[in-house]
């Protein structure tokens, strides 16, 4: 409960429920102000009226005959609001439905209003009376009023509207905000268990839909969709730290042992004492270098991932950069056994980044030579497709790859069974995609039937 009273949406209820409040005050005051102005206009015609007609009666057949009419009109047969008193010189009644005569002073024109017992009314409670006193000749005196009795009325059933109108509003008004503040605080509450759980370490924890499809909806698959994101982002930060602390142990180990074996068995002689120092540091050293080689794949990729933005692509000339490569990777190819062939087409030209275009390209030949066999054969194509994109493939004739590992190949420190006897760490299709990336290109890889063939797809420049 009261954190339901700390919802905004409860306060801004209470707002709105007292402007509610305030209106429909200021409404029936103004109704009510109007109407008992004009109430009281028609109380003072009534009595004008009243005094026109007695002071006729007066002046036609004399005070007996007003004495008679007053004593009519005050009787039962008469108006109740209409009072009238007539008085001799000393202010002794003489007929009328006054008690007795009014202290008070005549007020504007005349007027006067003020409390008076009436002498109809036997409980004796002074009434509210409105109306005019006259001299009359030979000293006596006439009141002619209406009693105010009406108005009280008009007002005790402005306030009853009011009352009856204002607190069923409040209550109505309070009872929604409550409902719509606990509404809204359930909903909330379960992005705020989600997120709890989420901080404790459960990141595969969701907010839960409604299913309206209201605001809370749209909030939760966007919180969801970020949720995601992070999972995924965190899944290969994990995979790519436990890979590169498994990666580097065995190098590591190999390095540590050869220093070790050298250091407990030195040789006889000095010469053969030297041989072996030399074998453990030149084996520490290719260790090292294997070391070297991953974290530099893994600093390219980084800087391939981070973007454009830091990166700047120039028009290259792709065509010289494959011929290049093709040479550089005829001679490794004939030792390792296969053929190597070239067909590329001149001047073709992109906007790309030299280095990590050339090291993707390297990473590409490299896999189809450590992947054929012995005899195998490997084809490097560069032409231009339609549209004017530049098409860069490598294709082998070796074992190749499955078509459902395909994707996960291009994830970092992914590695098939089947290689587990080569060297390598798995790194260098994840740089060809983030290069890919880079580029806006596409990667690419199919079935050569047999063998591998990955293609690169650059947009045209
Ligand atoms: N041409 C190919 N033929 C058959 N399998 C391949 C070929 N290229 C890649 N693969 C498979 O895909 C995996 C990932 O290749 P990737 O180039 O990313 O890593 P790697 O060659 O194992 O190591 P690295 O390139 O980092 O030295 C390889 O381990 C291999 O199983
Ligand atoms: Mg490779």
């Amino acid at each position: 409960m009261p954190r339901l009273l700390h919802t905004s949406i409860f306060r801004i209820a209470l707002v709105y429920l007292l402007l509610l409040g305030i209106t429909l005050a200021v409404l029936l005051g103004v109704i009510y102000w109007s109407t008992a102005g004009l109430l009281e206009r028609q109380t003072d015609e009534t009595v004008q009226a009243e005094i026109r007609g007695l002071a006729e009666q007066y002046r036609a057949e004399g005070l007996v005959r007003l004495m008679e009419v007053i004593r009519e009109r005050s009787g039962p047969g008469g108006s109740k609001e209409n009072v009238y008193l007539l008085t001799g010189p000393r202010f002794a009644p003489l007929a009328g439905n006054l008690a007795h005569w009014p202290a008070a002073a005549a007020g504007e024109e005349g007027w006067l209003e003020v409390e008076l017992a009436r002498r109809d009314d036997p409980s004796g409670v002074p009434h509210v009376i409105r109306g005019r006193a006259f001299d009359l000749a030979g000293g006596y005196h006439l009141f002619v009023g209406r009693d105010t009795v009406e108005r009280g009325d008009f007002r005790d059933i402005v306030a009853g509207a009011l009352a009856w109108a204002v607190v069923p509003a409040l209550l109505l008004g309070l009872g929604g905000g409550a409902l719509i503040g606990r509404y809204s605080l359930a909903r909330v509450d379960a992005v705020r268990e989600a997120s709890e759980d989420i901080v404790r370490g459960d990141l595969s924890r969701r907010v839960p839909l409604s299913g309206s499809g209201d605001e809370f909806d749209r909030l939760a698959v966007t919180i969801n969709a970020m949720l995601a994101r992070i999972e995924t982002l965190m899944g290969g930060m994990r995979l790519v730290t436990d890979s590169l602390a498994h990666d580097l142990r065995s190098p590591l180990t190999r390095a540590r042992s050869a220093i070790d074996m050298a250091l407990r068995h030195p040789g006889k002689d000095e010469g053969q004492g030297a041989e072996q120092y030399r074998e453990a540091l030149e084996q520490t050293a290719a260790e090292l270098e294997t070391i070297l080689r991953t974290f530099e794949a893994l600093i390219s990729i980084a800087q391939a991932e981070a973007g454009v933005d830091s990166l700047k692509l120039n028009d290259l000339d792709l065509s010289a950069l494959a011929g290049d490569l093709l040479e550089v990777y005829q001679p490794i190819a004939e030792d390792a056994g296969v053929e190597l062939n070239g067909v590329i087409s001149e001047t073709i030209t992109v906007a790309g980044h030299r280095q990590l275009l050339a090291q993707a390209l390297a990473n590409l030949l490299d896999n189809a030579v450590k992947y054929s066999p012995s005899g195998g054969r490997i084809d490097l194509t560069l032409r231009r497709g339609a549209g004017g994109v530049a098409q860069l493939a490598v294709a082998d004739n070796g074992p190749g790859i499955p078509a459902e590992d395909r994707d996960r190949v291009l994830q970092r420190f992914v590695r098939l069974d089947d290689s587990r006897g080569t060297p390598g760490s798995g790194l260098g299709l994840s740089l060809v995609a983030a290069v890919a990336k880079l580029h806006g290109a596409e990667v690419s890889l199919d079935d050569n039937a047999p063998g591998l063939r990955v293609t690169l797809t650059l947009p045209a420049a």
